[in-house]
């Protein structure tokens, strides 16, 4: 029986341990690239024990930014800041992962301490692409995006396959796909959002295909002995949308399609989100599903604060690695105190702590 102070393998990477940082952006980026700021967040919790980091959301293409100050990945210069970061993230024992996104018709905002709306151009904001021309909400993200072409399509493809390259030049050993939380690739496999009535759109055949196109143009040039996993928003938790049982179908498919591991978060497709079942590991049913009837490992997330809780989730298990976000935020130290709750030893310490804790 697993536990959660094992490590854990997926292809070639192993993970000291099965605790991960969530992707969490920092708003903190000038032209999408990293500073100062990113080294120490990130690297304080590679320092923190933690074996897995995923960073932030970060974007293919410009107009795939949530706000005009989120990481990004679209150009050559992008990559030696990162490269400096992950760096840092191996000497300290952790595992850097890298989150690739496009934010669609939620792009365009302004940072959550500006008040989290769409930005008018005047603003620095700019025109919105997405599955079909609907906008996420009339007051807050109320800008209509522009209903993708083929051609635009076949762009943001190329987006994706260009970011998976210098992912890898930037030292990135873990490759998220986000395909969750209403951002591009969710507006499309989501009935609510996407109307489109040619081959991306209607069934669930064709709400899926972008989704697994992605998918098969970055593991194309990701290597094959490197995890490449999917963040899915697990249900849209709205009647007439998207399913857990969606999800099971959409994950077996993306295993095909050489997806190792899938991340189960849920919504954030629709404005009504005070409606989810909020509470401890309140997601961790999805993971237990995909795991179990998709035959995939899996990542679970969502209200994991604890040391018991996170190991009960490895030992019956309910996930491969447990990812935490706001509790990292208020610990990066989350990984030491857990394995002093458990009695467990953290193998990597950095030399400066290892023979004090
Ligand atoms: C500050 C912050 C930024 C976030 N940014 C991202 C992100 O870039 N990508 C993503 O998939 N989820 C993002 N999330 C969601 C988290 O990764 C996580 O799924 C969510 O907070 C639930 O986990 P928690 O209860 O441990 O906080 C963010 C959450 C926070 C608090």
């Amino acid at each position: 029986m697993p536990n959660l102070f094992d490590s854990y393998q997926l292809k070639s990477v192993t993970l000291r341990n099965r605790i991960g940082v969530s992707p969490m952006c920092q708003y903190s980026s000038d032209d999408g690239m990293a500073n100062d700021w990113h080294l120490v967040h990130l690297g304080a919790r590679a320092v923190g024990g933690a074996g897995l980091i995923i960073a932030e959301a970060t974007a293919v293409e410009p107009r795939g930014r949530i706000t005009p100050y989120d990481a990004g990945i679209w150009s050559d210069e992008h990559v030696e800041p990162l490269y400096r970061i992950n760096k840092f993230i191996k000497e300290h024992g952790a595992v850097p992962g890298i989150q690739l996104a496009h934010a669609g018709r939620k792009a365009s905002a302004a940072r959550p301490w500006s008040g989290d709306n769409h930005l008018n151009d005047s603003e620095g904001g700019w025109q919105t692409i997405g599955a079909s021309s609907i906008a996420f909400d009339p007051e807050h993200l109320w800008k209509v995006p522009h209903e993708m072409t083929c051609e635009d399509i076949q762009f943001v493809k190329e987006a994706f396959r260009t970011a998976a390259i210098r992912s890898r030049e930037a030292g990135y050993d873990w490759l998220e796909l986000h395909f969750a939380h209403g951002y591009l690739v969710h507006s499309f496999y989501s009935p609510l959002s996407n109307k489109r009535t040619d081959e991306y759109g209607g069934s669930f055949e064709n709400r899926i295909r972008l989704a697994l196109e992605i998918t098969e143009t970055v593991r194309e040039v990701w290597s094959e002995d490197l995890p490449l996993t999917v963040r899915l928003s697990c249900s849209d938790w709205v009647e007439g949308g998207w399913t857990i049982e969606d999800s099971v179908q959409l994950s077996s498919k993306l295993k095909a399609a050489g997806v190792d591991l899938i991340d189960c978060s849920s919504g954030f497709n629709t404005p009504d989100y005070k409606k989810y079942p909020f509470g401890a590991s309140w997601q961790v049913p999805f993971s237990e599903k995909i795991r179990s009837e998709a035959n995939i490992a899996t990542a679970c997330v969502g209200s994991i604060t604890n040391a018991m809780q996170a190991d009960e989730i490895i030992r019956n298990n309910r996930a491969d690695i447990v990812l935490l976000a706001r509790e990292m935020l208020r610990d990066p130290y989350w990984p030491y105190r857990a394995a002093q709750e458990l009695h467990a030893k953290i193998q990597t310490l950095p030399i400066q702590y290892g023979s004090r804790i």
